[in-house]
């Protein structure tokens, strides 16, 4: 049939519109189709090399090089000799690197797109219209951040070397989410791109060359997962930031545990896209569309479940059908397709084993007419309905182009099914009602919430998860705390509380003080849920002061009390929903209790602790003063409304994290574990709290200030006894959400690596001076106590 205008307007076909790919094979060219790394400022050769190839043609694009345990090394040691120079330049200095790094980036806007296209499979309008715009943005957003880094973040400098390990699936994007930050705080960076997609990263680097980045502050090592474990585990990185598989995240993890190295963790994720019944269906269609067929599904905030009310569901299902039926699969370069190519055959094969295993569990599995091209690795877009809760489809992250579907009635329903997957990090809801959509982001286990939209980025606003979706923010002001640190703390590589337990040479060497002792007339008891109860064993430990001389005896709790505990912890969630003055009245509160029975708690510590009576009080003090502190925060912590490129608000929300686990200092007993419980409770978390060992009457004898003072039972838990071992199980223990420890550099360990079984945050606030405010309080500890929620909510009708 010949072809008119009449009949293209009939039947809205369209043929392909390549884009062409000589900038990108030109510039493989100048390179001989193989590459080096890219250390020093140089190209270095290695002995081992692979393939990296276009997924849409299976055509062997260039051989790059595998980087082995040396070449690592050399990397590391390239940043390690750049950092002094760099991160001794002004903000201002540097700002204008990344601006230069921004500007070459929009100069080479076509070759990155088309190379990141070739390399990766996904379709050049993404890459030309979605990843390089905001490649470009990043580095003029952290240029910002470099020209006001010593304004904004005053008293911070950078963390040193920084590791940093990225994924296939945005191969520059990530790079930019990464090295942007890092080097606007003076950081310098080895980047290991994935092994998939190596050749932007490479590209990148020689541009960055070009516009005069000095050599070594940016060093790209390829290969496979093997440079990655070498970068984690070399001595001399002071920071590893990871995005890809929750698995790896997991390795890394347990491999960085008790090394005082600091890690940011962006991992996988299992979204949900929420639809009620009153959301505008045509727009939730379009959504759908960008939620899980965006680069082949190949998203880590994907919305891969699909959870509609019931009453639209079977019309909402039938209208995406016919939607996905449109749906253009074809090679990278042609402009006008919906999807490219699957990475590469393994992730093809990923997801294929588990769309069968899908349809075995019983789930409906649906795919469009047409077929497929079969010149490369391709995948139709499809989707389930009838998907149960606990299929393996509604749990595991596939990572590819396949949606399930799943229905519910209410609207706390749907935030039950939404929450029913170990992962947080994204979540859309669609609904016409403001009030609706307000009440629900908050309930939502998500790092991001989009209303009425979905995988919206900006280099404004922070990305990244709550719980298994690892820990860390990249972008906007919450980005730029995983790449500075306190100056105060500088050279302070351990994480050890300095103090070792019990007898002690710090301790023991205090003079004794000839304060009458208080008699040993009663066994304090452990406090769970409001309540003083015995410990489940019943066994006691005795608490002698430095001496020698018998003090008193606590409760030894284990693995049961601390259960009990946890969940006491967890029914007591409404205090992180109420309002931050109530929190603030209730810190006073026990401000002015304990204050009422200062000289007791002085007493208190003498005879625990051997410091004399003046000490004592200024201990006290101190305690009070923190509470006070904690009671001004508690309402003053606020979030911010980021300035995001679209019409609208990104309003990024402090979160409680929910349940800390805190092993409190040996030192101290008293402002110690003020100092640490009164900023996680002020911002609405609830608390376990292991008092030190050596000295835990202070906390015994503070539960029933707590007692007098309003707070809801379950807020503060305490459990005595072996505070290391405690905090071990706890970190062990799946339903904490963050655990905080002060201790022996083995026992941080211990509580890093038992923590990577729920990917918990933890916290090792090292050895400080908890008498100076400057180390002691402050924002540094309101951060750790919260995660940030960014809500994206765009205007118009
Ligand atoms: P991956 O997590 O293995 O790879 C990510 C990066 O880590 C790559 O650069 C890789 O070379 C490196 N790596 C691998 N093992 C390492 C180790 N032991 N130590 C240090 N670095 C290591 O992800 P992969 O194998 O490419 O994909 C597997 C699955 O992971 C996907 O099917 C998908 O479900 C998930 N994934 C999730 C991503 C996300 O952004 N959430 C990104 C990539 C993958």
């Amino acid at each position: 049939m010949t072809t008119t205008v009449a009949r293209i307007f009939e039947t809205m076909e369209w043929g392909p519109a390549p884009e062409a790919s000589a900038p990108a094979l030109e510039w493989i060219q100048s390179h001989g189709g193989a590459f080096g790394l890219f250390i020093g400022g140089r190209w270095v050769p290695a002995t081992d090399s692979f393939e990296t190839i276009n997924p849409a043609t299976r055509a062997v694009l260039a051989r790059v090089a595998q980087a082995g345990v040396n070449d690592v090394d050399a990397a590391v040691r390239a940043a390690r000799a750049a950092l002094p120079a760099w991160s001794a330049l002004s903000g201002h200095a540097r700002a204008r690197h990344l601006y230069a790094l921004a500007r070459t980036i929009q100069k080479h806007a076509r070759l990155l797109a088309v190379l990141e296209s070739l390399d990766n499979g996904k379709s050049i309008r993404e890459t030309r219209d979605l990843d390089i715009p905001l490649v470009a943005r990043h580095f003029y957003h952290h240029a910002g951040w470099a020209q006001l880094l010593e304004s904004e973040f005053a008293g911070y400098g950078p963390v040193g070397v920084v590791g940093q390990i990225i994924p296939w699936n945005f191969p520059l994007l990530m790079l930019a989410w990464k090295i942007a930050p890092a080097l606007a705080a003076g950081n310098t960076v080895v980047l290991k791109p994935a092994e998939f997609t190596p050749l932007t990263a490479l590209c990148f680097a020689e541009l960055a060359a070009h516009t005069g980045l000095p050599p070594g502050v940016l060093n790209v090592i390829t290969g496979d997962g093997r440079p990655g474990a070498a970068l984690v585990e070399h001595a001399d990185v002071d920071k590893i930031a990871f995005t890809g598989s929750t698995e790896v995240g997991r390795i890394i993890r347990r491999k960085t545990a008790g090394t005082g190295k600091r890690l940011t963790l962006e991992l996988g994720g299992k979204s949900p896209f929420i639809v009620f019944e009153d959301a505008d269906q045509d727009s939730v269609v379009e959504g759908v569309v960008d939620a899980i067929w965006f680069n082949q599904g190949q998203v880590c905030c994907a919305g891969s479940r699909l959870l509609v009310q019931e009453g639209v569901a079977e019309r909402l299902v039938q209208k995406l059908r016919t939607r996905m039926e449109k749906l253009r699969v074809g090679p990278s370069l042609d402009k006008a397709i919906d999807m490219g190519a699957i990475v590469a055959p393994v992730q093809l094969e990923r997801i294929r084993g588990l769309v069968e295993q899908g349809v075995t569990e019983g789930a409906t599995m649906w795919q469009p007419s047409w077929a497929c091209p079969t010149d490369g690795y391709f995948y139709p877009p499809t989707l389930f309905t009838g998907v149960s809760p606990a299929a393996t489809i509604a749990q595991v992250e596939i990572f590819g182009p396949v949606l399930v579907t799943m229905t519910f009635r209410t609207p706390a329903e749907a935030v039950a099914l939404a929450n029913n997957t170990p992962y947080g990090l994204a979540a859309s809801v669609w609904t016409e009602n403001i009030n609706l959509a307000l009440d629900v982001a908050p309930k939502l286990k998500a790092g991001v919430v989009w209303v009425n939209s979905t995988n919206l980025f900006d280099a404004a606003s922070g990305f990244g998860g709550y719980r298994e979706s690892g820990f860390g923010r990249e972008g906007g002001r919450e980005g730029m705390w995983a790449y500075i640190k306190p100056k105060w703390d500088e050279g302070r590589g351990t994480r050890d509380e300095g103090v070792s337990i019990a007898g002690s040479a710090t301790e023991s060497t205090r003079p004794t003080s000839p304060v009458h002792l208080p008699p040993i007339d009663r066994t304090p008891k452990l406090f769970i849920g409001g309540r003083q109860v015995r410990p489940d064993q019943g066994y006691t430990r005795r608490i002698v002061a430095p001496d020698g001389r018998p003090v008193g005896e606590v409760g030894e709790g284990n693995r049961k009390d601390l259960r009990d505990a946890v969940e006491a912890a967890h029914q007591a969630a409404d205090w992180g929903r109420g309002a931050g003055h109530t929190r603030a009245q209730i810190l006073y509160y026990i401000a002015e209790n304990l204050s009422a029975r200062a000289p007791e708690f002085a007493a208190r510590i003498v005879a625990q602790t051997g410091v004399d009576e003046s000490e004592a009080r200024r201990e006290v003090d101190g305690a009070i003063a923190r509470l006070f502190s904690y009671g001004a925060w508690a309402d003053k912590y606020d979030g911010a409304v980021h300035t995001v490129p679209i019409r609208g608000v990104t309003l990024a929300m402090n979160e409680p994290i929910g349940v800390v686990g805190i092993a409190a200092p040996e030192r101290d007993p008293l402002l110690g574990l003020a100092s640490l419980a009164a900023p996680a409770i002020a911002v609405g978390n609830t608390v376990v709290l292991l008092p030190s060992s050596a000295h835990p009457l202070s906390a015994t004898d503070f539960y029933s200030v707590l007692e007098t003072s309003d707070l809801p039972a379950g807020v503060v838990n305490i459990v005595t006894g072996d505070k290391e071992a405690l905090a071990k199980l706890l970190a062990e223990h799946l339903d904490v959400d963050a655990m905080w420890f002060c201790g022996s550099a083995a026992g941080g360990k211990a509580v890093e690596d038992a923590s990577a079984g729920n990917m918990k945050q933890t916290w090792l606030p090292g050895s400080r001076d908890w008498f100076d405010a400057r180390q002691a309080e402050g924002r540094e500890f309101l951060r750790h106590a919260t995660q940030v929620k960014n809500i994206w909510i765009p205007y118009g009708e």
